[in-house]
């Protein structure tokens, strides 16, 4: 599989040491604020599978973060393939989900910006697209900065959270390779 590394962090693939760490971040209430609820400990286990399962198919994925000299483990960044069906899937998206103390230092745009360069130049990607719920500010100026647009026809209702909820309106991020000047430029295998 791919590891990605920028100035300042290191994409790697998941250690099960990473897996208490996750655990508590996913159920800290400031990091899911913006989600239906805390994860559970056998919700944390769920995703790490899930996100196991997509490194095996695609050999990138949400890659643990590790901030060299900072912490071995501050969270995840990376690309995903969403499963579930709205107007833009099947389709390539960038996350990132940091323990609340790693915060408002950059960390989210560096790495996404080299997840970005990675899909458009290696996976050959034409597009990337990022979602949130409006209210999700720190999200959404991570995808502003990244150079991300939206576009308020995108807009849609999550299917997967239930009718009715405050947080089923989304919006939805679009980035073109055209629009960064990136380009195919290997084509290795895995
Ligand atoms: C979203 C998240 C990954 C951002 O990580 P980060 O490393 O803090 O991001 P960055 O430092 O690269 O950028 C954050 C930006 O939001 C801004 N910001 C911080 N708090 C804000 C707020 N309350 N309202 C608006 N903007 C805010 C920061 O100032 C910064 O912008 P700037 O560089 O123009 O000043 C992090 O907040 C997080 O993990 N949140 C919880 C999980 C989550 O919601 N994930 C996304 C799901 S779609």
């Amino acid at each position: 599989m791919y590891e990605l590394r920028t100035e300042r962090l290191y994409l790697r693939a998941w250690k099960p040491s990473d897996r208490a760490r996750f655990a508590a971040m996913n159920a800290d209430p400031r990091v899911m604020e913006h989600f239906e609820a805390p994860l559970t400990a056998g919700e944390t286990d769920a995703l790490l599978q899930r996100i196991a399962q997509q490194f095996e198919a695609d050999g990138f994925g949400l890659w643990a973060v590790e901030i060299p000299g900072v912490t071995s483990f501050a969270g995840f960044i990376g690309l995903y393939r969403p499963n579930f069906d709205a107007h833009f899937t099947p389709c390539v998206e960038i996350g990132w989900r940091l323990a609340a103390e790693f915060w408002s230092r950059g960390y989210a745009t560096e790495g996404a910006r080299e997840a970005m360069r990675f899909g458009f130049e290696t996976v050959g990607l034409e597009e990337i697209v990022s979602i949130t719920v409006p209210g999700n500010q720190r999200s959404r100026r991570v995808m502003e900065k990244l150079g991300m647009t939206r576009s308020p026809e995108d807009d849609f209702d999550h299917p997967r959270v239930p009718e009715g909820s405050t947080l089923r309106r989304h919006v939805l991020y679009r980035l073109r390779a055209t629009q960064v000047g990136h380009a195919r430029v290997e084509s290795e295998g895995r």
